[in-house]
């Protein structure tokens, strides 16, 4: 069952937190009024998710956190904190010790997102772990539920990063990695990710994040190299001016040079909420502009044919 713990001293907050909930017959809220109470309840249930005041007598929350760290580290970790200690917040997000955190006074929907996300992330690295295919690939669709607009899309783009990886001489190991190569995108709130238009320069931010909160599970979940690769850096570009790490030419691993392609190719040659598929000229001419920047010339060529393939299977 989809757990929750929350540790406020205040009562009245915990109480505020519990008929929040009320409806919610899909997760379990349970309370602690301290961190010591919050470590014994983690030692006799099935925590998904912790909830953590920052500022309590006693035990403070990221002292908290960090037991949680220590005793089950598969909990996903939230810090709610007053907007002046935000510093402090972060300050924990950096050091690891949280994996989100929400303000004081909290809006109701917002704090039910971050818990929600934070409850699919807690799933995903539980799943990852079982090293289940079928899993993988019900995953993926679990990413193109919350973005509608993917629907096929990890499957597509598997299929093209396969044919292109055999041309290129490799094996097609990299098919888990394709399907999920999506997989952080769990992280990035479904307004932000179904947003019919310009983002702005913050939402934009959160997009990016895709590929890390992506790799940190998948390395969480102790995935193979290939997969934790395709995952982290399928948004890098051959010119490094791409994203998370700015990786340059073949500093980019292989594995995500490919999957980087034949994201694209899909990207394009489909309807995304912002516009219309490209026909398939366009989509080619782009892809050829894009090259000298963004792509491997050479896995390039070997993509052609495979393109012409795809369109010729309409
Ligand atoms: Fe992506």
């Amino acid at each position: 069952m989809r757990t929750v713990l929350f540790v406020d001293d205040e009562p009245s907050i915990r109480n505020a937190i519990e008929r929040m909930y009320l409806e919610r017959n899909d997760v379990r809220c349970l309370f602690a009024a301290s961190g010591l109470e919050g470590l014994d309840i983690l030692e006799k249930e099935d925590v998904w998710v912790v909830v953590s005041d920052y500022l309590m007598p006693g035990m403070r929350g990221i002292e908290f956190l960090s037991k949680v760290r220590g005793v089950r580290p598969d909990t996903v970790r939230i810090m709610m904190t007053a907007y002046a200690d935000l510093t402090i917040a972060i300050d924990a997000i950096n050091k690891s010790e949280a994996y989100r955190f929400v303000t004081k006074p909290w809006n109701n929907k917002e704090l039910m997102d971050t818990v929600d996300e934070a409850l699919m992330r807690y799933q995903l690295v539980q799943s990852l772990g079982t090293e289940d295919e079928a899993l993988y690939f019900s995953l993926a669709q679990t990413v193109e539920l919350k973005d509608p607009y993917t629907k096929g899309h990890c499957d597509r783009v598997a299929s093209y990063a396969v044919a292109l990886a055999k041309a290129a001489g490799l094996s097609d190991e990299i098919v888990n990695g394709s399907w999920l190569h999506d997989c952080g995108k769990i992280g990035v709130p479904e307004g932000v990710l179904n947003f019919p238009g310009r983002l702005s320069e913050e939402d934009l931010k959160t997009v990016q994040q895709h590929p890390r909160w992506g790799s940190d599970v998948a390395r969480q979940a102790r995935m193979s190299d290939t997969v934790i690769n395709i995952i982290l850096y399928h948004h890098e570009c051959i010119d490094g001016k791409g994203y998370p790490s700015g990786l340059k030419a073949d500093k980019i691993p292989i594995e995500a040079r490919i999957v980087a392609i034949a994201d694209v190719f899909d990207a394009l040659y489909s309807d995304r909420p912002y516009r219309k598929a490209y026909d398939f000229e366009r989509t080619i001419e782009i892809l050829h502009e894009m090259t000298e920047t963004h792509f491997d010339q050479r896995l390039m060529e070997l993509f052609l044919p495979i393109a012409e393939e795809v369109r010729a299977n309409g």
